[in-house]
């Protein structure tokens, strides 16, 4: 095997050991957690009994059927909702105790997200579409330009800068999302099916960037329908009517531990 085989296979290692837990400082911490949505009448049990809780660098896929809570529970992690009853703590702080302006700041910090449906500002270009969260961080403007051209440049989107959405296929317009997520060098990033409008080719390449970003230290939160790109992650949690039913890692860590990797 060529050294550069073998580096990279030992960083893959290191990550995915990271990613169980052996490591990474906690990110994510949620006790007894609850959401139920009231609409009219009816009253939603989304999320039930969640306790979980996710370390940094791990690749952590969330599955389960339609309407199992899925995206509730990538909402609540990213600070887009909040939990009916329990506790979450976002890097050790109780988020439910602050105010929505000190959320949306953590968020903006934290937090890198990537959506189904990619969620471009249409009438922004390529370049002002991942620079605009950094200007509502507000980031001095050659910190900002670096930022945005580095995180274009990881995406393979460099040459695009100005294009606007309309005028990219959908997997370049995932992959400048993609730039928009990891921009800000979030702690956690999370995707929302970040694959499900995309055709196998496109979706396959989302994948790859998700990986290289997980083998690079990034620690990622992805829902996901497909168990093929469950298996990218390191560790897969199965949602059922909004309890945790299994959390379990995958054959990738398993096979790193027989080839006598430290798992744990
Ligand atoms: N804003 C909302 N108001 C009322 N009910 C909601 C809302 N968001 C989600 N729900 C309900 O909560 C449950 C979980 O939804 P969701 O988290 O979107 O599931 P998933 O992403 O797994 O498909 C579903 O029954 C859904 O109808
Ligand atoms: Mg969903």
């Amino acid at each position: 095997m060529s050294e550069v085989k073998e580096a990279t296979r030992q960083q893959e290692a290191q990550a995915l050991a990271a990613g169980n837990g052996s490591g990474g400082r906690e990110l994510v911490r949620m006790t007894d957690l609850s959401k139920v949505f009231l609409t009219e009448e009816v009253e939603t049990h989304a999320l039930a009994s969640i306790h979980l809780e996710v370390r940094e660098g791990e690749f952590l896929a969330i599955a389960g059927p339609s309407g199992c809570g899925k995206t509730t529970l990538l909402s609540i992690i990213g600070l887009l909702d909040s939990p009916t009853a329990g506790e979450y703590r976002l890097a050790d702080v109780p988020v439910q105790d602050l105010s929505p302006s000190q959320r949306a700041q953590i968020r903006n910090r934290e937090i890198g997200f990537i959506f189904q449906a990619f969620n471009l500002i249409g009438d922004l270009t390529v370049y002002e579409n991942v620079e605009l969260p950094l200007t509502y961080r507000k980031m001095a403007a050659p910190e900002r330009k670096r930022r945005v051209h580095e995180a274009l440049e990881r995406v393979g989107m460099s040459h695009r800068t100005r294009h606007y959405p309309s005028q990219l296929s959908g997997g370049q317009q995932q992959r400048v999302a993609v730039a928009r997520a990891i921009g800000g060098s979030p702690s956690v990033i999370l995707a929302d099916e970040p694959t499900g409008n995309l055709d196998s080719v496109n979706g396959e390449a989302v994948m790859d960037l998700l990986r290289e970003l997980h083998a690079d230290g990034a620690t990622i939160c992805m829902v996901t329908h497909d168990p093929r790109y469950a298996q990218y992650a390191g560790r897969t949690l199965h949602l059922f009517d909004g309890r945790i039913v299994g959390d379990e890692r995958s054959d990738a860590a398993h096979e790193l531990e027989e080839a006598g990797f430290e798992v744990d």
